[in-house]
């Protein structure tokens, strides 16, 4: 038996990302329940997004605010465009970036099937379509929108294995598709086209210096880290949430520290502390977003009080990698 609707008390099974896996993972969420899957950006946790009780169990698994409404996922444009409408400049970044780490905030068409729940009662939609060897032939599998947010409890740090699913997510879930590490290892960028001039609603994967030049427009900026009103409900100040405080644009390490790095050249004092974990000591922007969500779990693993994170550069990825770098600092409610 692999779902029990109202509460999933079983631990979840661990089944390889083949063929076998894939179509076992579309019986599971045709039939309402909760399976993780990979992405190209992280582990998503899937639910039916036109079925109500399932998407209240995925809120409850990862204790999400139901205010804070999901991506729906789709195997294809074509399908995305049932769902919700694309302006002129949406419909060129579809055709430009997807499949791919991009989601579109749009206007949600009457007939969407997505439910209020998963909406959080908006009349918008976010839709992505991943480009996953994994994620897409099971959306297609499936062949209805599948809503999946990342597959850690709400406030944690992001998955890019199938273990750390387990870690936040293993008495609350049916299923985890284990399909390795996930490539990209940081989240979509999330554009609001609501309008014809986009609006970044939350860096990521794809660089807003890409899409700006692609367009021959400038994206226009949501909300700071800090300020009142979320843009994308979800972007709440405090995020990716460590155990350990966070110390950024750190230029020296103090003993009882531990080190994330980034580059060739480590801070001063780095040789007197215990753990030192580089995000790319080539100083390559994509290997650090790569390896963020996971050194960031390792070194909250050990026994600091605090990590002291070295400068990232705030050009290309570097926008998303200190995003969530910040979140991950900012004080707890
Ligand atoms: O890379 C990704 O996007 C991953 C993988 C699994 O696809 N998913 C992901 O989902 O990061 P999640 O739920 O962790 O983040 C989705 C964000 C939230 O901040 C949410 O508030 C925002 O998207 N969002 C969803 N629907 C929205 C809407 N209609 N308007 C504004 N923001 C929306
Ligand atoms: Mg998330």
């Amino acid at each position: 038996m692999t779902t029990s609707p109202d509460s999933v008390k079983h631990r979840a099974r661990v089944v390889p990302a083949d063929s076998a896996g894939i179509a076992e993972a579309a019986r599971v969420l045709a039939g309402g329940g909760l399976v993780a899957f990979p992405t190209e950006t992280v582990y998503g946790l899937g639910a039916d997004a036109t079925d109500a009780r399932a998407v209240a169990r995925l809120y409850a698994a990862k204790e999400r605010p139901t205010f804070n409404p999901l991506i729906a996922h789709l195997a294809s444009a074509d399908a995305a465009k049932e769902i919700g409408r694309l302006n002129a400049t949406a419909s060129r970044l579809a055709e430009k970036f997807w499949p791919g780490p991009l989601t579109l905030v749009v206007p949600a068409l009457p007939r969407c099937p997505v439910c209020e729940l998963a909406r959080a009662g908006l009349d918008t939609v976010a839709l992505r379509v991943p480009a996953h060897p994994v994620a897409n032939p099971l959306l297609r599998a499936v062949g209805k929108p599948v809503v999946a947010p990342s597959a850690n409890r709400s406030g944690h740090v992001s998955p890019t294995t199938a273990v750390h699913v387990l870690t936040d997510l293993r008495d609350r879930i049916d299923l985890v598709l284990d399909g390795g590490p996930t490539p990209l290892g940081l989240e979509s960028t999330i554009l609001d086209c609501t309008r014809e001039q986009p609006r970044m609603l939350r860096p990521g994967t794809i660089p807003r210096g890409d899409i700006e030049e692609f367009l021959g427009m400038a994206i226009a900026d949501s909300m700071p880290v800090g300020g009142e009103a979320p843009a994308a409900p979800g972007q709440l100040a405090s995020h990716y949430a460590t155990r350990a405080k966070l110390r950024l644009d750190a230029d020296s390490v103090r003993p009882d520290e531990a080190l994330l790095a980034f580059g060739p050249s480590l801070p001063q004092g780095a040789e007197r502390t215990a753990y030192v974990l580089n995000l790319s000591p080539n100083g390559d922007l994509v290997e650090a977003a790569a390896n963020l969500f996971a050194h960031l779990r390792a070194l909250d693993a050990t026994d600091v009080h605090a990590i002291a994170v070295a400068p990232i550069p705030t050009t290309g990825l570097g926008e998303a990698i200190r995003d969530r770098l910040l979140r991950a600092a900012a004080p707890r409610p």
